[in-house]
């Protein structure tokens, strides 16, 4: 099928890249010319495993391409793809001007039906206003819009995996023949008919995907409420583990424990400098909002987000604790990253550290695998290196916000000789507190006396 996405950012290009690797034909197009021009000349704007391989796969089987006209882009598909941008409001609402803008496009450039597919996030009845606002647009022309919602589930550093693997496709629509046109489009996907570009051999037999088709607000629900809910998930393993400190328990012995109960499940209960990015931050504001509108008060989320948020201080509590003084102090800071394998520095939680230590007059140095180039832009006084043993050389502390493996393979006999003071305060408990005892250093973490 030929198919269209709007907004080149990271679900677009992950979208495109891979639908494409799926076998339909696809043009992607981006307000961003540098952008464009970028992955014109082959080049990939954002580090995500894997995509690099199936871009240059598809360009090499002629499925993609790319353009700066929008027009031409919206003519191109049967189906659109809007993977635009939806950034928080002041309110911590969600800024839906640019679906606005791409439906005013849409109306405007199409000359034949279109599927139109809402893939941003967004909140629920945004597709019921997309539907309203295309035949607004169109001014009662005679060509038809069908709306669909098709949440995503992508991680960032495994979003091609969990795109050729997702555990579901929801599409939420209001006419049966558009369920249809995307059950074709997601057809190689549901049937297993690509060339998978992270199993090197057969991939491993897993859970077949549920294809679940919803109305339009239950798709939208279900997309806040997932993110919502691991979010929640992460701050209760958080506080589980302020707990333990207080009463000298392990909050890995328990939330390991917790895990193995099927209905808990073991994922999102890691404790530590808490959740960052672009998605759960807002989301779960968003989240918050929507419900406020409606006269729902969401009071188990905003504590979610208040203990999400008092994480940053309780680090750098330990942190203070430990260094006594932190003006004039030489601090490592291992991981600017969100998470480990993403150059994304969004509402990362390593951002918000490090600026802090720099107001209180600290001499950062700083390293991770990807983020670095990213995070120059926003915080230029600090010094990076590439290496993390550089990093650490005559620090008075480390500190370790991301959990990427290079970090958790450190040679830390090595890298408590370069520095100025054994002391590390690990904010993704990525070490044993006994080994490291054992090698000499000053261990902090969070839940693990
Ligand atoms: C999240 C969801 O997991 C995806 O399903 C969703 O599609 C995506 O948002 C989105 O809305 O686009 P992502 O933001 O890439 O994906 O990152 P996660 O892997 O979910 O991690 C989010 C944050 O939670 C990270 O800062 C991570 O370090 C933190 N986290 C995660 C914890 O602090 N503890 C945990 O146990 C798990």
């Amino acid at each position: 099928m030929r198919l269209s996405v709007i907004g080149c950012g990271y679900v677009g290009l992950v979208t495109g890249a891979c639908l494409a690797e799926a076998g339909h034909d696809v043009m992607c197009t981006d307000i961003d010319a540098a952008r464009i021009a970028q992955l014109n000349a082959g080049g990939v704007p954002i580090y995500e495993e894997h995509l690099e391989e199936v871009l240059a796969s598809a360009r090499k089987a002629g499925r993609i391409s790319y353009t700066t006209d929008t027009g031409e882009a919206i003519r191109f598909g049967d189906a659109i793809f809007i993977c635009v941008g939806t950034p928080p409001r002041e309110d911590g609402s969600a800024d839906l001007s640019a679906i606005d803008h791409v439906a005013q496009q849409i109306a405007g450039e199409a000359r034949s039906s279109k599927l139109v597919v809402e893939k941003s996030t967004v909140p629920a009845r945004t597709g019921i206003e997309l539907r309203r606002a295309l035949s607004a647009y169109s001014r009662g022309g005679n060509i038809s819009f069908s709306v669909v919602s098709n949440p995503e589930f992508l991680r960032e550093g495994t979003a091609v995996f969990d795109f050729f693997h997702p555990d579901r496709i929801v599409i939420g629509v209001d006419d049966e023949s558009a369920a249809q046109k995307m059950r074709e489009i997601y057809g190689p996907i549901l049937e297993h008919k690509f060339r998978c570009p992270v199993h090197k051999g057969p991939c491993p037999a897993e859970p077949k995907t549920e294809f679940l088709v919803t109305t339009i607000n239950s798709a939208e629900l279900i997309k806040h409420a997932s993110n919502s809910f691991l979010a929640l998930k992460i701050s209760y393993a958080n506080v589980v583990a302020d707990l333990c400190e207080k009463l000298d328990g392990n909050v890995e012995q328990v939330t390991h424990a917790m895990g193995l109960d099927p209905r808990i499940g073991g994922q999102f209960l890691k404790a530590g400098l808490g959740f960052g990015g672009f998605c759960f931050p807002k989301d779960i504001q968003a989240f918050i909002q929507l419900a406020s509108t409606v006269g729902v008060d969401f009071e188990i989320l905003k504590a979610a987000e208040r203990v999400n948020k008092e994480r940053i201080d309780r680090f750098l509590g330990k942190v203070n604790k430990a260094l006594w003084v932190v003006k004039g102090k030489r601090i490592a800071v291992l991981g600017l990253a969100f998470k480990a394998n993403t150059d994304d520095i969004r509402f990362a939680p390593a951002i918000d550290v490090i600026k802090r230590l720099l107001e209180e007059g600290a001499q950062v140095h700083a390293s991770d695998p990807e983020a670095v180039e990213k995070t120059k832009k926003v915080l230029p006084t600090v010094t990076f290196h590439a290496d993390p043993y550089e990093t650490v050389r005559d620090a008075h502390a480390a500190l370790v916000c991301t959990e990427w493996a290079a970090f958790k393979n450190l040679d830390w006999e090595r890298a408590g000789k370069l520095m100025a003071r054994k002391l590390v305060v690990d904010g993704r408990n990525l070490y044993s507190p006994k080994k490291m005892a054992d090698l000499g250093f000053e261990y902090y973490s969070f839940g693990r006396s």
